[in-house]
C-alpha cells in the first residue's frame, strides 16, 4: 500500500509554525498582517474556498477581510483592488477565481501590486519564477511541491509529467519541478498518446478538472502521484483528476481528496501572506 500524503497533516504543521512566525512579526513591528479577499459574482464553490481562507487566517493570527459583491462589473472590481493597493494596512489581496463573465481577468490580476499578490499570479512573479528567482510563487504548486518533498526529499533528476498547463497550477508547477532538478514533461488537451508519456512518470501531477482522468495502469509501479483536481460528482462528493483505488495499487505515495493538495494550497497562502506582509513598507 502505499504512503497516503496527508495534506490536512501536513498544513496543520505549517500554520502551527507560521502561527508562531506571525506573532513574532506583529511583536518585532507592530503590524498585523491583513489579508483581503474579493469575491465577484456567485459562483457556489468560491463561496466554500473563501469561507475556508478566512478562517484560516484567524487560526494563525492573520486578520481577513472579506467584500463579496454578488452582482458587479469590471469597474468596480478594479476600484476595490486599487483601493487595497493603496491602502498600507493591507498586505495582501486575492481576488477569487473565477470572475464573473465580462470582467477581464488579466486586467484586474495586473492591477494587484506585485508586493501583495499572495497569489503570486502577476506576470512579474511568472517571470522571476521561470528564471529561477521566484519571491512569491503560486499557492498550490507550492502545496504540490511540499507534498512531493514529503514522499521524497531530493526529486533530481526524476521524470515529472504535468497534466494541464494553466496560469494557476501547470504552468507555475512545471516551473517549481525544474527549480528543484526534475525534468519536466507538461501533457495537455492537444497531447498525443498522453498516457504512453504519463506511464514513463516517476511523478505525476494531475491538474486537468476532470474526475477519474488519470488511470490506474498509466502509474508506473513506485510513481508518487499528487492529485489537484477537485470535481464535485452529482452526489456532492469530492472526486480528483486520479482514479484513487486502481492508482494506490501501484503509486508509491499519493495524496486523497480532498485531504490532500487543497489544504496546503491554504497553508501556503498564509505563508505568502505573510511574505507579503514582510516587503510591504507599512508605514
Ligand atoms: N480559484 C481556484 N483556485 C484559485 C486560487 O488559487 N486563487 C484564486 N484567487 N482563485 C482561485
Amino acid at each position: 500500500m502505499p504512503t497516503v500524503l496527508d495534506g490536512k497533516a501536513l498544513a496543520q504543521r505549517v500554520k502551527t509554525k507560521l502561527a508562531a512566525d506571525v506573532k513574532e512579526f506583529i511583536q518585532k513591528t507592530g503590524v498585523t498582517p491583513k489579508l483581503c479577499v474579493l469575491r465577484a459574482g456567485d459562483d457556489p464553490a468560491s463561496e466554500v474556498y473563501v469561507r475556508n481562507k478566512a478562517k484560516a487566517c484567524g487560526e494563525v493570527g492573520i486578520t481577513s477581510e472579506v467584500v463579496h459583491k454578488p452582482e458587479t462589473n469590471e469597474q468596480e472590481v478594479l476600484a476595490i483592488v486599487k483601493r487595497w493597493d493603496d491602502d498600507a494596512s493591507v498586505s495582501g489581496i486575492l481576488v477569487q477565481l473565477p470572475l464573473p463573465k465580462g470582467i477581464d481577468e488579466r486586467k484586474v490580476l495586473e492591477l494587484i501590486d506585485p508586493n501583495k499578490d499572495v497569489d503570486a499570479f502577476h506576470p512579474h512573479h511568472a517571470g522571476l519564477l521561470s528564471q529561477g528567482r521566484a519571491t512569491l510563487t503560486p499557492c498550490t504548486p507550492r502545496g504540490c511541491l511540499a507534498l512531493i518533498h514529503e514522499a521524497q526529499k531530493d526529486i533530481t533528476g526524476l521524470h515529472a509529467v504535468v497534466i494541464g498547463r494553466s496560469n494557476i497550477v501547470g504552468k507555475p508547477v512545471a516551473q517549481l519541478l525544474l527549480n528543484a532538478n526534475a525534468t519536466v514533461t507538461v501533457c495537455h488537451s492537444k497531447t498525443k498518446d498522453l498516457p504512453a508519456i504519463v506511464k514513463q512518470a516517476d511523478i505525476i501531477v494531475a491538474a486537468i478538472g476532470k474526475a477519474g482522468f488519470v488511470k490506474g495502469d498509466w502509474v508506473k509501479p513506485g510513481a508518487i502521484v499528487i492529485d489537484v483536481g477537485i470535481n464535485r460528482g452529482q452526489d456532492g462528493k469530492l472526486t480528483g483528476d486520479v482514479d484513487y483505488a486502481a492508482a494506490a495499487e501501484r503509486a508509491k505515495a499519493i495524496t486523497p481528496v480532498p485531504g490532500g493538495v487543497g489544504p496546503m494550497t491554504i497553508a501556503m497562502l498564509l505563508e505568502n501572506t505573510l511574505t507579503c506582509a514582510r516587503i510591504q513598507k507599512h508605514q
